[in-house]
């Protein structure tokens, strides 16, 4: 291996370093870390799919750690017009510190992590999410305590998010519950990994008995970005929306968590993200916490 700091995956890390890298985060959220550690690096943020939280929390953070953005939209630079992927590598670290990438197919982060000598951070593929992972632990635990030994109930289509909670609940030592119809399954190299590994995880269709207990509840999107068939989608996945009903097999202090963007009546009721359980603004701010640890575990000398 390279040696070069690359984050494109909660499976290629093990539990210190995801731990130092969340405790660095804290401590810039509580203002004891240290003054502008990035001062004088850039980094360039590549968007090939749409993103709000991941945009803005990146450039705010690399701001805060006295760093510089440059963003790239996939059709606005010549990644978009066919220039390789490799040769894109190849340049942008002869210009910049480190670069984030939100992309379809993860073979493209693999290969901008083997060409680039600059470190490669995951903003999402069609395969993971490992970025949201680190500010839902975060958040987690600044409502409930450690995340150790607790039990997380995944409830939807078995997505992107699904399978960096997967490697999250190895990693962070939980249990993970996840109820997903059967067409929709989390990724089977991910499931095949963590039993490998000696995760807790728990695959099953029955979404009631899955939540009995749980101490956190956990939905995304029906449709994520890129895929197809939603009337579907929304037919298969209808009896796994998280309503109060749902809500109240959990335990009563349960927590209820979504990445966002959510659609109010599909996969969540409005009175469940919008009410007393819910901390999902807390997840959204915690991506800028959470992803400052990353960036000074990633440039950093
Ligand atoms: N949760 C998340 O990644 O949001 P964006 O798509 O807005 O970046
Ligand atoms: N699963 C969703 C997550 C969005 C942040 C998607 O990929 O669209």
């Amino acid at each position: 291996m390279s040696g070069i700091k690359h984050f494109l995956d909660l499976d290629q890390h093990d539990t210190q370093t995801l731990r130092s890298i969340l405790d660095t985060g804290l401590a810039f959220k509580q203002g004891k870390g240290e003054e502008e550690p990035l001062k004088g690096k850039t980094l360039v943020l590549i968007f090939e799919k749409p993103s709000t939280r991941t945009r803005v929390s990146f450039e705010v953070g690399m701001q805060e750690l006295g760093g510089r953005v440059i963003v790239l939209e996939g059709d606005s630079c010549q990644l978009g017009r066919g220039e390789t992927v490799a040769d894109t590598a190849r340049v942008l670290s002869r210009y910049v510190d480190a670069i984030m990438i939100r992309t379809d197919d993860p073979a493209k982060l693999a290969d901008l992590a083997q060409y680039s000598t600059v470190p490669v951070i995951n903003g999402l593929t069609d395969d993971s999410h490992p970025c949201q992972l680190m500010a839902d632990v975060m958040t987690f635990e600044e409502h409930l305590g450690p995340i150790a030994g607790r039990t997380v109930v995944w409830c939807g289509d078995g997505n992107n998010v699904a399978t960096s909670w997967i490697q999250a609940a190895v990693r962070f030592n939980f249990s993970l519950k996840l109820a997903c119809p059967d067409q929709l399954m989390p990724a089977a190299g991910a499931l095949e990994w963590a039993r490998g590994e000696g995760g807790d995880i728990t695959v099953t269709t029955d979404v009631d008995s899955a939540v009995k207990d749980a101490d956190c509840v956990v939905t995304d999107t029906w449709v994520s970005m890129g895929d197809d068939a939603a009337e579907s989608r929304h037919n298969l996945l209808a009896p796994y929306r998280v309503d109060a009903r749902l809500m109240g097999l959990a335990r009563p202090d349960a927590l209820f968590m979504h990445c966002l963007p959510a659609h109010r009546g599909e996969e969540v009721t409005a009175d469940i993200i919008d009410g007393p359980r819910s901390v999902v603004w807390d997840e959204a701010e915690n991506r800028l916490h959470a992803q400052k640890g990353v960036l000074a575990w990633c440039m950093r000398n």
